[in-house]
């Protein structure tokens, strides 16, 4: 038997930890506008405003050791000297109860040790600044209870890299004040920030610390503060070092008796001209009004019924009632949740992502759309209009921008020739799931160049004409730096290992590099485009055109034998060939090319699915290229510089699977989709230690089956997988294809197991209320857009 550390609870939408001691840290995120918290099983993590690299409220260690040390701690000192806390860590005493319910925007975590029990729901109220900590103490035992509680966060000096290295200056530069119960983080407040940070709780405290070293002790560490263990506060005010914010309470329950404290963490900016209060600390006005908005359980209430109605709405939007309790709750529940925080995270802050690090990918933010246009249109209408303000004039793009200033990053540049097409995909979606076609209109610059504006649809031309103008010597695009598989790097030639991979280009004059994976991409981006074109009532007949010489040049140039090829490096030999000695076949133009459907009345599609099944796939899926290489590789670039099974290198990167899936469906093998989406889909996973990260989300990457630990995931959270495999789903196994003029209804599901599914769809101003019976004969059904509710039989 596996060990089992949490299950589902699909009623209340969370997913329920029941052993603290999970394979990794299981975490959450809190938050949907701009404040937003990553929150551990544990109550590790920590939380900013807007950006995870800039305005950091809370430290964290990476690297550490161990994992996840430092949250938000309650420590619980019971009369006999003993110290335990709700989840477990950082003390670790053992507990006689633990859970821990990750739900949607909110995480409970509550603890019992002898008797009295600790709950905690943490959430960032919707609208505000801040996460609040609901604590309530019950004494479930016989006789009456002595205990003394401590709150403690640790804050980051806000910058969260400059915070982890420039100490000559950080350990003389912290400030807080102290009023009442509200420990203030003012750190640079004196100089150019406008902002603040505090932790206040809405009772009279016995005492508090704010200071790191007084309350945890220097040779002590987060599970031994010294306070703790001796009971007491020092109510110590920091002065530089490392400052904390720490409550004390003595504590008294009556059997039976329970007790409610509401702690808030809250971030303020204040006006530059209106920052301080008349004596010279902070003018407190905002931070008074945050914390008399949760100073009852009332309000608390209130505010967490207002999130779940957020939610409520949120995954309102798409229901499926399939009989197959696994892709419900993935549709229903997990999966648009996922999507939802790589819309609010990119690909920033997570468990594997420091926060400090990329900004948003300009293909990756693009593809994330389609997870989320169903839920918020009108971020994703703005979304659009952003990333398409850091395209260049020729059609190339900044590979990545930062989310604060909206700016293409410099450090990273362009010339990943498959970016521009994104730009058509995520805008196509955006159409089809609104109808709203002004944003076609929309004036939008050309590298956020003030007077460089065109509307975005000039944009699309030049996405789509920026493939046309890099075609290489077999008429196929051209990959520059790189194509979707970041680390196909085919003009870099590097052997200095202090080089960037992405960024590094030692020969690219006169490369014949080109890419299948981008051709396939672009019939299909291009047929996109053409109909969107013919829509609009416009000429669409160059575009065929090209999109029709295009697929010529794949069957001409891109057909192994047995399946499609993955590239020319830059001497124009071929890459994912059986005649190359490894990587001999790749799942990226396999996915590609069948979702283009190249050369399908010739069987080449089954024939690349077919081999994709037989050589890629395993047990935990599909891996992305056969055989691994085994070693480094100049011409090929960081592909080869991960060991065999992970990562590019073979690894199952769960983000690449839907393309295959999606082909596979287009295809009409319904038993073949459906077996490959299982696979990689979470609420499948039967061996929880195995798989190591969530079991309710998505990873980026499953290691292969060359790899040591095959199935073994990594990367959790923030990844394309999410969308992609929405999109999936929703699309071509239930089979809701959003079009302009309304919903098209083409299901690919086995008939064996799917013979009756329901599927409520709310579309722009109307709800879809579809029972479809499948037939498994295939087919599509057409259902006009009409404003109001529709409850409609399908035979398919
Ligand atoms: C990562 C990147 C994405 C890239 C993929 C494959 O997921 O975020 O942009 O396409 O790796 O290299
Ligand atoms: C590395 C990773 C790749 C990721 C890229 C982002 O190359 O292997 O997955 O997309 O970094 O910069």
């Amino acid at each position: 038997m596996n060990k089992i550390y949490g299950h589902f609870d699909d009623q209340a939408r969370e997913y329920v930890i029941t052993d603290p001691a999970t394979p990794w840290p299981w975490i959450n995120y809190l938050g949907s506008e701009d404040f937003f918290s990553l929150i551990s099983n544990t109550a590790g993590g920590y939380c900013f405003c807007r950006d995870a690299k800039f305005r950091r409220i809370l430290r964290y260690r990476y690297n550490g050791v161990p994992m996840d040390d430092g949250g938000r701690y309650f420590y619980i000192r019971e009369e006999d000297g003993s110290v335990w806390n709700p989840g477990w860590k950082p003390c670790k005493t053992p507990l006689d109860a633990y859970e821990c319910r990750h739900g949607m925007g909110y995480t409970r975590i509550a603890g019992e040790r002898k008797g009295l029990r600790a709950e905690v729901l943490f959430f960032v109220p919707p609208g505000r600044r801040c996460e609040v900590h609901k604590l309530t103490l019950t004494n479930n035992g016989k006789t009456a209870r002595d205990f003394r509680l401590f709150s403690f966060v640790e804050w980051c000096l806000w910058n969260a890299a400059t915070d982890m290295e420039n100490f000559q200056r950080n350990l003389s530069t912290g400030e807080v004040e102290i009023e009442g119960s509200t420990l203030y983080h003012k750190t640079e407040y004196r100089e150019r920030r406008d902002h603040y940070a505090f932790y206040g709780v809405n009772a009279p405290v016995d005492g508090f610390d704010t200071d790191r070293e007084s309350f945890i002790g220097m040779y002590n560490g987060f599970d031994a503060p010294q306070n703790v263990l001796a009971g007491q506060a020092s109510n110590s005010v920091a002065h530089g070092w490392s400052p904390i914010a720490s409550h004390f309470f003595r504590l008294h329950l009556e059997p039976g008796e329970s007790r409610t404290l509401i702690f808030v963490l809250g971030y303020v900016e204040n006006p530059a001209d209106a920052k301080f209060a008349a004596d010279g600390t902070i003018d407190k006005t905002r931070a008074h009004e945050l914390l008399a908005a949760f100073d009852s359980e009332a309000k608390v209430d209130a505010a967490f019924a207002a999130l779940n109605r957020y939610w409520d709405d949120l995954l309102g939007r798409f229901q499926v009632e399939s009989g197959c309790p696994e892709l419900d709750r993935m549709v229903n529940i997990w999966n648009q949740y996922q999507c939802m925080v790589t819309f609010n995270m990119s690909r920033s802050a997570s468990f594997f992502e420091s926060g400090i690090g990329r900004g948003m990918g300009f293909r990756d933010s693009n593809q994330d759309l389609v997870g989320f246009v169903h839920q918020i249109p009108e971020r994703a209408r703005q979304r659009i209009l952003d990333i398409a303000a850091t395209q260049f004039p020729d059609g190339g793009c900044y590979h990545q921008y930062q989310p604060l200033t909206k700016r293409g990053n410099d450090g990273i540049g362009g010339g990943f020739n498959d970016d521009p097409l994104w730009l058509i995909f995520g805008t196509v979606a955006y159409l089809k799931e609104t109808g709203d076609f002004s944003i076609l209109d929309e004036q939008v610059p050309f590298d956020n160049q003030p007077g460089s504006e065109v509307s975005l649809l000039e944009h699309l031309r030049v996405s789509f004409g920026h493939v046309t103008a890099n075609l290489g010597p077999h008429g196929l695009p051209l990959i520059g730096r790189a194509d979707w598989n970041d680390c196909l790097n085919l003009n870099c030639f590097s052997n200095n290992p202090d080089d960037s991979f992405q960024t590094t280009e030692n020969k690219s004059t006169g490369s014949k590099a080109e890419s299948l994976m981008i051709a396939g991409l672009f019939v299909c981006e291009g047929k996109d485009y053409a109909e969107l074109l013919r829509h609009l009532g416009k000429d669409a007949a160059p575009v065929e055109a090209a999109v029709s010489q295009m697929e010529q040049a794949i069957r001409k140039h891109g057909w192994d034998g047995e399946w499609f090829l993955r590239a020319y490096d830059y001497f124009g030999r071929k890459i994912g060939s059986h005649e190359n000695e490894e990587g001999q076949i790749f799942i990226e133009s396999q996915g590609w090319c069948t979702m283009a459907r190249i050369g399908a009345d010739e069987g080449l599609c089954d024939k690349a699915l077919d081999s994709a099944k037989r050589i890629l796939d395993c047990e935990h899926g599909l891996v992305l290229n056969q055989p691994a290489y085994t070693r480094y590789y100049i011409e090929y670039g960081e592909i080869s510089s991960y060991p065999q099974g992970y990562k590019e290198n073979a690894g199952i990167f769960c983000h690449n699977n839907p393309w295959v899936i999606i082909g596979e469906a287009l295809a009409g093998r319904a038993a073949d989709a459906w077996e490959h989406y299982c696979k990689i889909s979470p609420a499948f996973i039967k061996d929880q230690d195995l798989h190591k990260v969530e079991p309710y989300v998505y990873c980026q990457m499953v290691a292969g089956k060359d790899a040591a630990r095959p199935g073994e995931g990594k990367n959790s959270w923030l990844t394309g997988t999410a969308a992609w495999n929405w999109y999936t789903a929703s699309e071509f196994l239930l089979g809701i294809h959003p079009e302009y003029d309304g919903l098209r209804i083409e299901p690919c599901l086995p008939a064996d197991r799917f013979q009756t599914y329901r599927v409520v769809r709310r579309f722009r101003d109307a709800e879809y209320d579809l029972t479809i019976h499948n037939t498994g004969r295939g087919g599509s059904r057409f259902i006009p857009y009409e404003p109001g509710k529709h409850k409609i039989k399908i035979e398919l």
